[in-house]
């Protein structure tokens, strides 16, 4: 069993996790809009990424016998002026999330509560690669510039994702 303190803080981490898939789905909503069909994939990939964060932590609460609590989602901005815009917000997101993450392993250690350490680990590695991402196409966009050519590739590419 884990402690109540522990379940209270992995329940605001799976409402976080869903406000990050909120976002994340508003993003590729306004790249559709925009017409930048990689983009909005990309965004809709990550979209779905962020609900099987929150779903893995559903699931260890459920499998702790724990109380899953969906607490309300705040809403979340609709537009943004370009794609170098969404990509700094990103990175800017998932530099939170880690440290969410952070707090919740350090919660666990000071509760000696090994199973929730081990856990977490899974998400602390995840989001090395979750910054890692955004900061490249942070630095992608940047190589990008005003070329418009190299954007229909570099959109053409997310594509792929
Ligand atoms: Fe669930 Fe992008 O961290």
């Amino acid at each position: 069993m884990i402690s109540k303190k522990m379940q209270e803080a992995i329940n605001t981490q799976i409402n976080a996790e869903m406000w990050s898939a909120y976002l994340y789905l508003a993003m590729s909503m306004d790249a559709s809009d925009k017409g930048f069909k990689g983009v909005a994939h990309w965004y809709r990939k990550q979209y779905e990424e962020e609900m099987e964060h929150a779903f893995k932590f559903v699931k260890y609460l459920e499998e702790q016998m724990a109380r899953v609590e969906l607490k309300p989602i705040d809403a979340v901005q609709t537009s943004w002026k370009n794609v170098a815009e969404m990509f700094d917000q990103t990175l800017a997101h998932e530099k939170k999330v880690t440290a969410m993450i952070n707090k919740l392993y350090a919660l666990a250690e000071k509760e000696k509560d090994y199973a929730t350490s081990i856990m977490l680990q899974w998400f602390i590695s995840e989001q090395v690669e979750e910054e890692a991402n955004a900061q490249e196409l942070i630095d992608t966009i940047k190589c990008v510039g005003t070329d418009k050519a190299a954007f229909f590739m570099f959109d053409k590419q997310l594509s792929a994702r």
